[in-house]
């Protein structure tokens, strides 16, 4: 080729590269990775990959005696087989605190009102009776966290907990993890959906009430469930803080004392990115940017760090993790909270908190909601389904592997771009894999920037591994159309759909799978990950 022509299609290849690149360019650098975990890396407790389920939406999710629902069961069998425990499901959420037990509600599960004005997407009154206990027996080996009602503070709802007991800790007998006695406290005095305690509320005040009830649940155990009662059996996920600019401070709340009874088994917080109502959310702005994940851990990692120093008369070194969280708070926005761009924020999400010694995650979700992971029942407004962000859960799992067997240590690779992540994992001492994330926007059905439509651009990526990789990777891929998608998700060619085998896995022939990449004598590797999607390299032993 002629000099001129050469330098012609270098240059238009450059103009066209401005314009199919209108992000500031990527600071291509070599990502490198120990050899050995550091001493401070994550390790998961079992079940890190976990779910919270609105409490009035449980029903719906696992079905009752007669109808069990067998498409969430094989969404938490897919998620049991690659971490080696099923989800641990709490039960939970702002309904807990509206949930009232009536022991003569027989013939069904919950009644329900919904007042638009407080919320359209559940019942802030709400009446539960004794056959809401079938749904807890509807997942095989499935461990549960029940939410006790702090909230509702009448006569009548305070002996309504103390009935309901008997029945919560029979159907619970041999699945229950722990119980958790109200929701997000620190919001009761400021609750935009009616406060249900006076402006005064405070630790102290929180303290007393938690351990009066505590101790009365118990008392009530005693009879009806002796063995559940026990000093060994009897514990708790708490405090559960919303921990958003709250009126109550966690580390004043372990100062004061919530652990005297020596009853909480684990240290609980909730999280959201932001809301689905707050201007200014994007994609790409607040989901698909890691500095935005970073940021919005930052205060509990600072609770966590201050509540492990305490003496252990206070804290006896209790795990930390992330007892409710999702993407954006009121139930997420549709166009955000349910496309695949919110998959991949899940991934480094989970994977962020997990880098951060925060051991457990529970992805919060409700019928309708729209950052569920899966729609567990057909309604009028949202079809029966598999949700993007179920596929998120599935990667983290895939990364995470059997946590059971061997606990893997996780490491975040820090990149140069806000747009883009990694993390490697350890298993028995070695690097095991590490995983991309790409999460610059490109989208699927609606205009790209600049040009309406542009091949979907690639990264590279490129890796120093430790010398001992040498060999092959097999890379496995987090994939959809684009950012923007909600349907269409795979991981490693497989969907994991309603429509198609009831939630079970199932190959597709049009997805590629099955792709491995080199890794060379001096450890050298990349992959190239298209934007809006995530590659899981597995090094070959
Ligand atoms: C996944 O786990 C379930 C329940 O243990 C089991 O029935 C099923 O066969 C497993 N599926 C695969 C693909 O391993
Ligand atoms: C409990 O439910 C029964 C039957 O539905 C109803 O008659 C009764 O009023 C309820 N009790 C309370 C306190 O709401
Ligand atoms: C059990 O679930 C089915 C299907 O949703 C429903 O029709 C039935 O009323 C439920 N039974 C009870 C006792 O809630
Ligand atoms: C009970 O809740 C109401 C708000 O719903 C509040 O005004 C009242 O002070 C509370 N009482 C107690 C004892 O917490
Ligand atoms: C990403 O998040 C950070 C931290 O919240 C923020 O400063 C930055 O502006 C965000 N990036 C974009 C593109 O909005
Ligand atoms: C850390 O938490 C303490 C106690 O809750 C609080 O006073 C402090 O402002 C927090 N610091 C940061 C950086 O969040
Ligand atoms: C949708 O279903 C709900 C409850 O099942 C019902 O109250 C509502 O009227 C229905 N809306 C429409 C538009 O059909
Ligand atoms: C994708 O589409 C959304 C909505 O139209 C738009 O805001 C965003 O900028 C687009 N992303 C890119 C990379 O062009
Ligand atoms: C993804 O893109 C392919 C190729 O353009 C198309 O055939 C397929 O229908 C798209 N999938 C979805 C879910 O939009
Ligand atoms: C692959 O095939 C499935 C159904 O057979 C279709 O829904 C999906 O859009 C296809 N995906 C791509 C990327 O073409």
């Amino acid at each position: 080729m002629a000099w001129t022509s050469a330098l012609l299609l270098l240059l238009s290849a450059s103009a066209e590269s401005q314009a199919i690149h209108p992000r500031p360019p990527r600071k291509p650098s070599i990502i490198s990775v120990d050899s050995k975990a550091p001493s401070d890396a994550g390790i998961p407790l079992e079940a890190f990959v976990s779910y919270s389920i609105e409490f009035s939406s449980f029903p719906d999710f696992a079905g009752n005696a007669s109808h069990p629902n067998t498409f969430s069961n094989n969404l938490l069998n897919n998620l049991g087989n690659l971490t080696g425990t099923k989800p641990y499901i709490r039960v939970g959420g702002n309904t807990q605190d509206y949930a009232v037990f009536n022991s003569s509600l027989l013939d069904l599960a919950t009644i329900g009102i919904v007042d638009p004005a407080k919320s359209p997407d559940y019942p802030t009154t709400l009446t539960f009776g004794p056959k809401y206990f079938q749904s807890y027996h509807t997942w095989p080996d499935v461990k549960f966290v029940h939410g006790f009602n702090l909230g509702r503070n009448s006569t009548a709802a305070r002996n309504a907990l103390i009935e309901s007991v008997s029945y919560a800790c029979e159907a619970l007998a041999g699945r229950l993890l722990y119980w958790e006695l109200g929701n997000e406290p620190d919001l009761y005095s400021t609750s935009s959906q009616g406060a249900v305690r006076p402006p005064n509320w405070n630790e102290r005040w929180y303290v007393h009430q938690w351990l009066h009830w505590t101790r009365a649940i118990r008392k009530a155990m005693e009879k009806s469930c002796p063995g559940l009662a026990s000093e060994k059996e009897y514990k708790y996920y708490a405090p559960s803080f919303a921990n958003t600019d709250a009126t109550l401070d966690p580390l004043i709340t372990w100062q004061d004392g919530i652990d005297k009874d020596k009853d909480i088994a684990v240290i609980t917080t909730h999280n959201y990115i932001s809301g689905a109502e707050v201007p200014g959310v994007t994609l790409q702005g607040t989901l698909m940017n890691h500095s935005s994940t970073v940021e919005s851990i930052r205060p509990q990692l600072n609770e966590s760090r201050l509540l492990s120093a305490l003496p252990d008369r206070l804290n006896p070194g209790l795990p930390f993790i992330m007892g409710e969280t999702n993407s954006l708070y009121n139930q997420g926005r549709p166009g955000l909270s349910n496309t695949f761009g919110a998959t991949l924020w899940g991934v480094d999400f989970n994977l962020w908190c997990a880098t951060n010694s925060i051991q457990r995650v529970h992805m919060h979700q409700g019928t309708n909601y729209r950052y569920q992971a899966w729609q567990p029942i057909e309604t009028n407004i949202t079809s029966k389904g598999t949700k993007a962000p179920y596929y998120g859960s599935i990667a983290v799992a895939a990364f995470m592997g059997d946590i059971v067997t061997e606990a893997p240590s996780i490491v975040n690779l820090p990149l140069a771009d806000e747009q883009e992540s990694a993390y490697a994992a350890y298993v028995d001492g070695k690097l095991d894999r590490v995983i991309v994330i790409n999460m610059m926007e490109y989208n699927a059905t609606k205009p790209n920037k600049y040009i309406n439509h542009y091949p979907r651009p690639v990264e590279r990526y490129e890796f120093q591994l430790p010398e001992s990789c040498a060999g092959k990777a097999d890379v496995q891929w987090l994939m959809a159309n684009g950012s923007d998608a909600i349907t269409g998700v795979t991981y490693d060619g497989y969907s994991y759909n309603y429509e198609l085998e009831n939630g079970m896995p199932v190959r597709l022939q049009n997805v590629t799978r099955g792709q491995t990449v080199p890794v060379a004598e001096n450890g050298k590797m990349w992959v190239d990950v298209p934007r809006s999607s995530a590659a899981i390299v597995r090094l070959r032993k």
